[in-house]
């Protein structure tokens, strides 16, 4: 029997592999349950008591050296692996790094916010444009100057086809599939052939809103921009609506809310006048109205429109337009606690 486990010990010295796997064969082989060495544990039995001390020791010494074999054999294999990967298992992980919200997003998001409390829903309409949702059933006369090449950019020449000007398009697309009462905003981005500079851009984003429904009326809509004016400027801010003039409101206004950087003292960012320009409104006109298929006996309706940009350098005094457009990081890092 100590020949054997002599012949067995050899045989262990000599065993190399190339490949991980042949390690667990090899334990299976030596040291499982039904492997070699066990059955040599059976045999055991067989010894006679005089040899048993030898025999006992010689077993216990083949299976230590079987044991320490394969584990040597794994390491090197574990160890091999790591290098040629490179990887380390034990390294800890990456944090993963969270971007932010445009500031644009969180701007928009605000005002969506504002205005689902007072019931309005979201609706969204396409950039490319046909004139008669831009501009005809808005009431534009056919030599309406925004019509102009100057404006608008018109896509393959047709001048049927157009990129929005304005948000006011997706009134037109809602009033014409649904019957109000009808109480909605239009977020959206909008393209005018302007020169890129530090106040204007060729491309930009509006909110545009609309009521219609029995007896709205003007002080309806005074009160619902008063409201608004203040959740998002502030609870001391006031308002003041200037008469102006849009083909498809009469009467039009432009509201102005009061400079929330020097609470209407005067500064230079309302160029100390104490108030700033923020949107355009009016009560809708009957010729929209009757241009969706809505009856302007029964339903009136007030609109508004504003430019998203020009509230997000208000609210958070941002001197160049451009800035929402070029992405650089070190601009939209500094909103990260914004959302
Ligand atoms: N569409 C106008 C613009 O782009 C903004 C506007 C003014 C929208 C008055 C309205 C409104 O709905 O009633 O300048």
């Amino acid at each position: 029997m100590l020949d054997k486990i002599k012949a067995l010990q050899e045989e262990i010295e000599q065993i190399s592999v190339s490949v991980k796997e042949e390690v667990e064969d090899l334990r299976i082989k030596y040291i499982s349950k039904k492997g070699l060495i066990s059955q040599l544990f059976e045999e055991f039995k067989t010894v006679s008591p005089e040899q048993k001390k030898e025999v006992g020791q010689a077993i216990n010494t083949l299976k230590q050296f079987a044991l320490d074999k394969i584990n040597q054999l794994k390491e090197t294999f574990e160890s091999n692996e790591q290098e040629s990967t490179g990887l380390d298992l034990t390294m800890p992980g990456e944090a993963i790094k969270l971007g932010s919200r445009h500031p644009l997003s969180i701007v928009r998001n605000e005002i969506v916010d504002i205005f689902a409390c007072l019931g309005f829903t979201v609706a969204e309409g396409p950039e490319i444009e046909d004139d008669w949702h831009v501009f005809s059933a808005l009431n534009f006369p056919p030599e309406h100057p925004a019509r102009d090449m100057q404006d608008t950019f018109f896509i393959e020449k047709d001048p049927d086809i157009l990129l929005r000007t304005h948000t006011s398009s997706v009134q037109i697309r809602v009033m014409e599939k649904t019957q109000p009462p009808i109480r909605a905003i239009f977020p959206g981005r909008v393209f005018r052939n302007e020169a890129i500079s530090a106040r204007s851009h060729c491309i930009f984003h509006q909110i545009e809103g609309l009521y219609v429904a029995e007896n709205v009326s003007f002080a309806d809509l005074k009160q619902t921009l008063l409201y608004f004016a203040r959740e998002l400027f502030g609870e001391k801010s006031q308002i003041r609506l200037r008469p102006s003039y849009f083909p498809f409101t009469e009467p039009s206004a432009e509201m102005d809310v009061s400079c929330s950087i020097c609470g209407g003292e005067g500064c230079n960012v309302c160029k100390y006048t104490g108030w700033l320009e923020i949107l355009g409104c009016g009560m809708v006109d009957p010729n929209v109205l009757e241009a969706c298929n809505i009856d302007s006996k029964k339903y009136t309706g007030f609109a508004f429109g504003m430019g998203i940009e020009r509230i997000a350098m208000l609210k958070f005094g941002i001197k160049d337009i451009r800035h929402f457009f070029e992405n650089d990081v070190r601009f939209l890092k500094q909103f990260e606690s914004a959302q």
